[in-house]
């Protein structure tokens, strides 16, 4: 049984390093999409201090659909072509990491959650090609910074070499 451990630790790159170590060896035997993205939102939800929400947006033709996350329940599509729609639409459309301090300042910001404040999105991306999103939410305003960023990136990295890909459809 694999036991999800708080760490306790003084700095965020140790706590990002404790996380991959704990996400490696969560990951381990298994490479279902489904089933590691499930796992990988509920340790990110249950360690990371200071989340409202933790999950995955996936690509399905112009949209991304909602697929395995902790948190409140959550809108279901966003747009992503012709033009993209929210923190998670625009990270999957221009393939690059959006972090946003303020998400009532972010034009076209889709609020799930009247309770977020901040908020990271992740690419993931499957053989040159976006396959769907890691989305990260909090209550606080600047919960992330680089640093964070960083070792949320790493974290997907580690992700997305454990477990087998779909492809986008
Ligand atoms: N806020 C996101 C939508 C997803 S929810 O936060 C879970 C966005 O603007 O794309």
């Amino acid at each position: 049984m694999f036991v999800a451990t708080a760490p306790t630790v003084s700095s965020k790159a140790e706590l990002y390093s404790d996380l991959n170590k704990q996400l490696a060896s969560l990951l381990d035997g298994e490479r279902d999409f489904i089933a590691n993205a499930a796992n990988f939102s509920a340790l990110l939800f249950n360690l990371m201090p200071d989340l409202n929400w933790a999950g995955f947006y996936l690509v399905r033709g112009n949209d991304l659909i909602l697929g395995p996350f902790q948190g409140k329940p959550a809108c279901v599509r966003i747009l992503v072509l012709p033009t993209p729609r929210g923190v998670c639409g625009n990270a999957a459309f221009h393939r690059k990491t959006y972090l946003v301090p303020n998400v009532h300042e972010f034009p076209g910001h889709i609020a799930c959650d009247a309770a977020s404040n901040s908020e990271i999105v992740v690419p993931i991306i499957n053989n040159g090609a976006v396959i769907g999103v890691l989305d990260i939410d909090s209550p606080s305003l600047n919960r992330f910074d680089a640093e964070d960023q960083a070792g949320i990136e790493a974290l997907v990295e580690t992700f997305t070499a454990a477990t087998d890909l779909p492809i986008a459809r």
